[in-house]
């Protein structure tokens, strides 16, 4: 079973933090411990689909990864948060990235140790007795999306269908390749419902030659949710619920 996932686009606002918050809240739902770590350093946004406020985290990973805290102390569980019963036996477990500007403009300024996330992503599966990572990550082929991906047992690679993306994805598949990524998935998001899906899925399986686990309609409710809440809780019979468990069971055989 894959334990660390990294979630990861070429481009921004294609969809991964929405993914990841509701990907691990399906796995939860399925009685696992799922940790999120949102790597997002200079844009984080992850915490907000689970409701987290800025006030309310005590520390982030910035904070861990200037030696303030240990990276267990950065997890805050937001499985009651998010809309879940508090019997649930799964439980989500979020490391946020912090959202004071002054945060990112240092982190962004002096960098920081690339052992020690490594190092916090393995302490974190130990301490948390966590059954899967996932990891939320900054768009594009960075420092931190490398290392992410080369510490992974699954990527989910996600795309729009739009020019753009598809060039762009092509350079992330190449780098997962290199680096020998165990699991690769690809999941088209935001696709008008005026296409043929299947077509679609077709045509984007031939060009990477790697399967796509689902391919998700651009949605009114998605969008008009707006991020403020899980989808998967607010609409549990909604199609994309049913392509979200499908990426699930993909990412987890
Ligand atoms: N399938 C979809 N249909 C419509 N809007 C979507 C869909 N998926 C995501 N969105 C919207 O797109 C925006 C960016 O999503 P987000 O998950 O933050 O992307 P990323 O983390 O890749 O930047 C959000 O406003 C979100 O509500
Ligand atoms: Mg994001």
């Amino acid at each position: 079973m894959s334990k660390i996932i990294s979630v990861h686009s070429f481009r921004g606002g294609t969809g991964k933090s929405n993914s990841t918050a509701n990907l691990a809240t399906l796995m939860a739902a399925r009685g696992m411990r799922v940790g999120v770590i949102d790597t997002d350093i200079q844009s984080p946004g992850v915490h907000v689909l689970f409701r987290l406020e800025p006030d309310e985290m005590h520390h982030t990973l910035n904070d861990y990864l200037w030696g303030n805290c240990n990276i267990e102390q950065a997890a805050h569980d937001v499985t009651e948060k998010v809309g879940m019963p508090a019997s649930s036996k799964g439980r989500v477990f979020l490391v946020p990235s912090s959202v004071k500007s002054r945060d990112i403009v240092r982190i962004l300024r002096e960098g920081y140790d690339m052992g020690l996330l490594n190092d916090g992503f393995q302490r974190l599966i130990e301490l948390m007795k966590l059954d899967v990572l996932i990891i939320d990550t900054h768009p594009g082929v960075g420092e931190e999306t490398l290392l992410s991906i080369a510490m992974s047992d699954a990527m989910l690679l996600i795309l729009r269908p739009d020019q753009q993306d598809f060039q762009g994805t092509a350079v992330t598949v190449e780098v997962a390749r290199q680096l020998d990524i165990p699991k690769m998935l690809l999941m088209v998001n935001k696709t008008p419902t005026s296409y043929d899906f299947k077509d679609v899925q077709k045509l984007v399986e031939r060009s990477y030659d790697c399967t796509v686990a689902a391919v998700l309609p651009h949605s009114d409710e998605m969008m008009t949710l707006a991020s403020s809440g899980v989808f998967v809780l607010r609409y549990p019979k909604h199609t994309i619920t049913q392509s979200y468990n499908h990426v699930v069971d993909q990412l987890l055989s």
